[in-house]
């Protein structure tokens, strides 16, 4: 049998933690023939639900969880890990001023950088989720020089797969069947959700759906605006599908995306590709290969989607310029 593979969550008491801790533990991520340590981050105010996590994991008599690490301590954490999910960070408060989250986040992002530089294992694949996610994963990259650059991603993947969810309700197809959406850009509300190469079940997903007015107005503003729409509905973040997400990214980034030609979307570091601006993590299409994601070539871009490409690509050098701001007044 396989020798255990050793999985950090920071964030692991939070909301996305508690979904994903079980999706990990039975094999959703790293395949089900999989051995997996599960290594559990949180901070001390949550050192008790973190406890009773670990607890249920135990309780949960997982044949593929070989062992379980559950600290407050991030280089614990981080030692010997092979995947880290970055779920961990400060949330927005009512009357926080942008630049105060960012602060937060950059400051957390750069001490568990230096926690992963020290302990993770050579070749560890990072994927972080807590937003500002592109930018909190930049100033990881920035701050672990030794974890190759194409190891550090964000997730996109939530939002690619909300387009195909939203292709496949108004279409009534299978969402198995419905491929190719692409996300550009940031994981935020400038993100592009792109149709324009999507298909379903093998057509071109423009004439299938009949309704350009649709894809190119509500359909955009519906993937951009569903985390939202899943707060004001639930109470609560979106965390069963950013959880199952997580696993997607991580699974088809290490076992690979089929061979029929589809792709997912991934935030990696971007080579321009595209126009995108380089030095930020930015959403592209992606395929993987041998636990190597590379961006898709070649596709044909219109002029419309250039500019909201361009757009998204600007909120990050943005969002960059004021993380960079917050590490000097650090
Ligand atoms: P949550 O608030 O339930 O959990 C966050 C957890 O992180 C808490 O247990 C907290 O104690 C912990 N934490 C805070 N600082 C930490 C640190 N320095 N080290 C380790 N742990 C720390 O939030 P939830 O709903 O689980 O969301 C987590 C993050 O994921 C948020 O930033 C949210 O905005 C983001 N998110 C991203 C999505 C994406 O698609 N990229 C989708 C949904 C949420």
């Amino acid at each position: 049998s396989k020798a255990p593979k050793r999985v950090l969550v920071t964030g692991a008491a939070g909301q996305i933690g508690y979904a994903i801790c079980p999706m990990i533990a039975r094999g959703a991520m790293l395949g089900p023939d999989q051995p997996v340590i599960l290594h559990m981050l949180d901070i001390e105010p949550a050192k008790t639900a973190l406890e009773g996590v670990r607890m249920e994991l135990v309780d949960a008599s997982y044949p593929l969880l070989a062992g379980i690490v559950a600290t407050t301590d991030a280089e614990e954490a981080c030692k010997g890990v092979d995947v880290a999910v970055m779920v961990g960070g400060f949330p927005r408060k009512a009357g926080m001023e942008r630049k105060d989250v960012m602060s937060k986040n950059v400051a957390i992002y750069k001490a568990q950088a230096a926690a992963l530089e020290k302990g993770a294992a050579p070749g560890c694949k990072v994927v972080v989720v807590a937003n500002p996610a592109n930018t909190n994963s930049l100033i990881l990259g920035e701050n672990a020089p030794s974890i190759p650059k194409e190891n550090i991603t964000c997730l996109t993947r939530l939002d690619h797969n909300r387009a195909l969810g939203q292709l496949s309700e108004r279409s009534a197809t299978h969402v198995s069947k419905v491929k190719n959406a692409i996300i550009w850009g940031n994981h935020s509300s400038t993100q592009y959700p792109d149709v324009n190469h999507a298909t379903i079940d093998g057509k071109p997903a423009r004439e299938v759906i009949g309704d350009d007015a649709y894809l190119d107005g509500e359909f955009v503003s519906c993937v951009q605006q569903r985390g939202a729409a899943i707060i004001k509905a639930r109470g609560l973040s979106s965390a069963l599908s950013a959880a199952s997400s997580a696993c997607d990214h991580i699974r088809d980034w290490v076992l690979g995306t089929p061979a029929d030609g589809s792709w997912v979307s991934m935030g990696v570091y971007s080579d321009g590709s595209y126009g995108a601006p380089k030095g930020v993590i930015y959403s592209f299409p992606v395929t993987c290969k041998d636990g190597q994601w590379s961006i898709v070539q070649g596709l044909s871009i219109d002029e419309a989607s250039a500019t909201k490409m361009k757009a998204t690509g600007e909120e990050l050098v943005e969002e960059k310029a004021l993380a960079m701001e917050c590490l000097a007044d650090a």
